[in-house]
């Protein structure tokens, strides 16, 4: 006997309760119709990771407002009552298979290659993304220059987040999951060279993570205790895979920090290897920091495919659940496989995504 904790776990976040410490990481697809509604087929792709095993599966970000958060043509949306209802049938099938669903909430920011809502881009500052628009999500190109957020505008965002999370509620969804990752709106506000502002959002690590608390603050305050809430969080954006976080743990201590008193019931870090020290050589993983300065149980992401790294970060409590993006995309039955002791399929870019897709794009 062992008292080791091992995948095969359950756990509680709020107020839901895991079957397992495996879930899926959330996964844009672009695969709704033009109007942002789910479809059958993506009925059966979501309950096929519920068949699999998975304790937990996050959906992909859900664009939250008619206005400047949609990020690809075909994403999908939770606004509108048809959205709503469309994504219903989707929750009911996974309920029914046994899994637990997190809705992601997405604002694009400056990183919008498809809204058909508005032609411009909004963030912090007005300052152009590095690199170039996603050839997976069929962008091509530079980003274009974005404009600079309003105060009354950041109301709204935060309006829309909230509307967005009861929408998600409403549906059904044992939760959703806000993401202040990967470069879009609310980590444009974190990362330093995209957030030249002067008011309260701009300057220091505890003014650029205020947004995310903010919205944290007003979803947990609209959806009572009840409804599970949390965030993801990364260091790496989808048009700059090397950033790091120049203030390294004492940043880590503040954003963590401020997210941990926000009213949100998990972060979930994502980092290229989960594992590998967040700054320099050597030092704690991102997930461990946010575990040590958070005092909210972490999902960590990053990799985690081969089932012994996956269960050493559980094993060592760097994190409390893990999810898998790319593995899981492999192998929708990963955690059956891997309790029944089968190999495991590899992941093949051609074969699960866009057939022009670049494997660089997936790097965060
Ligand atoms: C096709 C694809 C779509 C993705 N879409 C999202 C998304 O909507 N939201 C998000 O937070 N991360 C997104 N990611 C990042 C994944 O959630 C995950 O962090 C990344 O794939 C690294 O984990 P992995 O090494 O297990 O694949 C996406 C990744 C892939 C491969």
């Amino acid at each position: 006997m062992t008292d080791k904790k091992t995948l095969f776990e359950t756990i509680t976040l709020g107020n839901t309760t895991l079957d397992n410490l495996v879930g899926v990481a959330p996964m844009t697809r672009i695969s709704a119709t033009p109007e942002g509604e789910v479809t059958d087929q993506m009925v059966s792709y979501y309950t096929s990771f519920a068949r699999g095993g998975f304790g937990l599966i996050i959906t992909e970000g859900n664009y939250i407002d008619d206005m400047y958060s949609q990020t690809y043509f075909d994403q999908s949306g939770i606004i509108f009552e048809e959205q709503a209802q469309a994504w219903k049938k989707v929750v009911d099938s996974v309920h029914q298979a046994g899994a637990k669903i997190f809705m992601q909430l997405q604002h694009s920011g400056a990183l919008s290659q498809g809204n058909r809502f508005a032609q411009e881009t909004l963030a912090p500052s007005a300052v152009q993304p590095k690199g170039e628009q996603l050839a997976m999500y069929l962008g091509e190109g530079p980003f274009p220059t974005p404009r600079e957020v309003t105060k009354e505008e950041i109301q709204a965002v935060i309006a829309g987040f909230v509307h967005a999370a009861k929408n998600a509620k409403l549906a059904g969804f044992d939760g959703i999951e806000i993401h202040g990752a990967n470069g879009y709106l609310l980590d444009g506000f974190l990362t330093d060279y995209t957030n030249q502002r002067t008011d309260e959002y701009g300057g220091s690590t505890k003014n650029r993570v205020r947004l995310s608390v903010e919205v944290s603050k007003a979803i947990r305050e609209a959806v009572g205790k009840e409804f599970t809430i949390g965030i993801r969080i990364s260091q790496a954006k989808v048009n700059d895979y090397t950033h790091k976080w120049a203030g390294k743990e004492q940043d880590a201590a503040i954003i963590f920090g401020q997210l941990g008193q926000a009213g949100l019931d998990y972060i979930h870090v994502t980092e290229y290897k989960a594992w590998e020290p967040a700054f320099d050589k050597s030092g704690q993983s991102l997930a461990s920091l946010a575990k040590k300065y958070g005092g909210v149980p972490v999902i960590a992401n990053g990799h985690l495919e081969d089932p012994q790294k996956a269960g050493e970060m559980i094993e060592n409590g760097e994190a409390d659940v893990i999810t898998l993006g790319k593995g899981a995309l492999a192998n929708h039955d990963w955690v059956n496989k891997v309790k029944n002791g089968e190999p495991l399929a590899t992941f093949k870019p051609e074969e699960v995504l866009r057939p022009n897709a670049k494997i660089k794009e997936f790097e965060v």
